[in-house]
């Protein structure tokens, strides 16, 4: 897809179907979070995908916005891989470029998704088991939506781009 379509379609999906995107195209979409920059290219990000009912159910738990997605990727960081400058750590920079990617990527390959914030850090690692250093970024439904999903609420509402950049 055409780079400015990808920005001009992208919208949350908060009503997903039941389809679950095949693993050739999950696989696209997670080669297209491996691209993403990062800080002294150190490649902190790890990422879960999380599509078997218990892993599911873990989500579930954790979180109120799976919005019935089949698949979930879980962003997180490695955070003895970090890199730090003096106090200031770019783990969840890190984390949040390579979401970013995936959300584009996705959009590119006709998955819808959503970035979620809201989610317990601490019932999502002990269900799941993942390791003390994991550092979870954020969550990423992905999926088709559902032909009854409402238009995201938030679609194309942007402030003005004089109320966001000024040039010096
Ligand atoms: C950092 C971040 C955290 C978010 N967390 C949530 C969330 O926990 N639950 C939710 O429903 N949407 C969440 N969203 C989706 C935003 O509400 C949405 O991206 C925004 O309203 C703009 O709408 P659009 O994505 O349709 O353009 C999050 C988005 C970002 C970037």
């Amino acid at each position: 897809m055409d780079f400015e379509r990808i920005l001009e379609v992208r919208q949350s999906t908060r009503k997903f179907s039941d389809r679950k995107p095949d693993r050739e195209t999950v696989e696209k979409i997670l080669e297209a979070g491996r691209k993403a920059p990062t800080a002294k290219n150190i490649q902190p990000v790890r990422i879960f995908v999380a599509e078997s009912d218990e892993a599911i159910a873990v989500i579930d738990n954790a979180s109120p916005c799976r919005y019935k997605a089949p698949t979930v990727l879980i962003v997180g960081v490695d955070t003895n891989e970090i890199f730090k400058n003096g106090e200031h750590s770019t783990a969840e920079i890190d984390g949040s470029i390579v979401a970013t990617h995936l959300l584009l990527a996705a959009t590119n390959y006709g998955v819808d998704s959503i970035w979620i914030e809201m989610f317990d850090r601490d019932i999502l690692k002990s269900g799941l088991n993942l390791p003390d250093n994991i550092l979870p970024v954020c969550l990423i439904p992905i999926g088709y939506r559902a032909e009854d999903c409402p238009v995201s609420r938030n679609f194309h509402n942007r402030k003005p781009i004089d109320d966001t950049v000024k040039y010096l």
